[in-house]
């Protein structure tokens, strides 16, 4: 009786033992961030633990032998493969049948997802594309006919670029354009603009000069030179570059432009052949 009363008192605590080393388990496992499935783990060694305690303390059995004894060591032997086997039943298995499934069903999504993201993004480019090619067409289409229209021979056969007067074949706005290009105002002053560098205003040029002499100072600046610039001829001014530099169609455009030049209110000077 005195036995069996230290044996309980002996259940009582081992078991808080067991329930407080468990807890404690627990909180580790869990500050450490451990799976659910290990917090339970380390909880159940815990009490396994504390209930291999009681068994060494529990008190001893009366001796058997013959058939009892046989029998009860069976039995013995059964609870505790019944135990063993139950419990390990509990704990979550690992297939890895099971674990290739899910991976498969992961990343199917994910193909099919960059699939009909790479099939989205091919038909928006060539949407975008086929847009842009519609709408070039219809630019070529506008700016070609009217260019047409104006030189129903095909004048100087121009491929239309868009709306700068360049594409309306008009030889004057072409000449303007060269005007600007080859850079003639860096030096020659034109409706009051540009001429830094001085040579004769431009303004009356067309007056003065035909477009067969103008030509000839572009292409041979030597040919011909501006009346009071004695020295600026001299000294060789003004380039002699435009014969390389520029095409014979480019520099018809440029003599076309500056032969409407003719504002006899500035004082362009005379030019005087020299060769
Ligand atoms: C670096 C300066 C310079 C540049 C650039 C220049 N010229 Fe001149 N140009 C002169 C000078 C200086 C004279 C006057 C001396 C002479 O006749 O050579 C002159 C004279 C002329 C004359 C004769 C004017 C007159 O009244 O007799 C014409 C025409 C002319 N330039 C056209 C052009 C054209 C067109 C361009 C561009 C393709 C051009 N020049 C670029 C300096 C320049």
């Amino acid at each position: 009786m005195r036995d069996q009363r230290s044996f309980l008192k002996n259940v009582i605590k081992k078991g808080i033992t067991g329930l407080v080393v468990g807890v404690f388990l627990v909180g580790v496992t869990r500050a450490l961030a451990f799976p659910p499935v290990f917090q339970v783990m380390f909880f159940t060694y815990a009490m396994l633990g504390a209930a291999v305690f009681l068994l060494l303390d529990a008190p001893s059995l009366q001796p058997m032998s013959g058939t009892k004894a046989l029998v009860a060591l069976l039995a013995f032997y059964v609870v505790i493969s019944g135990v063993y086997i139950g419990g390990a039943s509990l704990w979550p298995q690992y297939d890895p049948e099971d674990e290739k499934g899910k991976i498969e069903k992961l990343l199917k999504a994910k193909r099919a997802a960059t699939e009909q993201g790479k099939a989205e993004e091919l038909l928006a480019r060539t949407k975008a594309l086929s847009e842009k090619a519609d709408a070039i067409m219809q630019r070529l289409q506008a700016v070609g006919g009217a260019a047409l229209a104006r030189f129903p021979t095909g004048a100087d056969g121009g491929i239309p670029s868009g709306a700068s007067p360049a594409a309306s074949g008009d030889l004057v706005a072409l000449g303007k354009e060269q005007w600007k290009l080859q850079e003639c105002y860096n030096c020659h002053k034109l409706s009051g603009q540009g001429g830094k560098k001085r040579g004769p205003e431009m303004d009356n040029i067309g007056n003065l000069m035909t477009p067969q002499e103008l030509r000839q100072k572009v292409l041979d600046p030597r040919s011909w030179m501006a009346e009071g610039f004695e020295k600026e001829y001299e000294k060789k001014k003004m380039p002699d570059k435009y014969k390389d530099l520029m095409e014979d169609k480019e520099i018809d455009e440029l003599v076309a432009f500056l032969s409407t030049l003719k504002n006899p209110s500035v004082n362009t000077p005379k030019a005087i052949k020299k060769k």
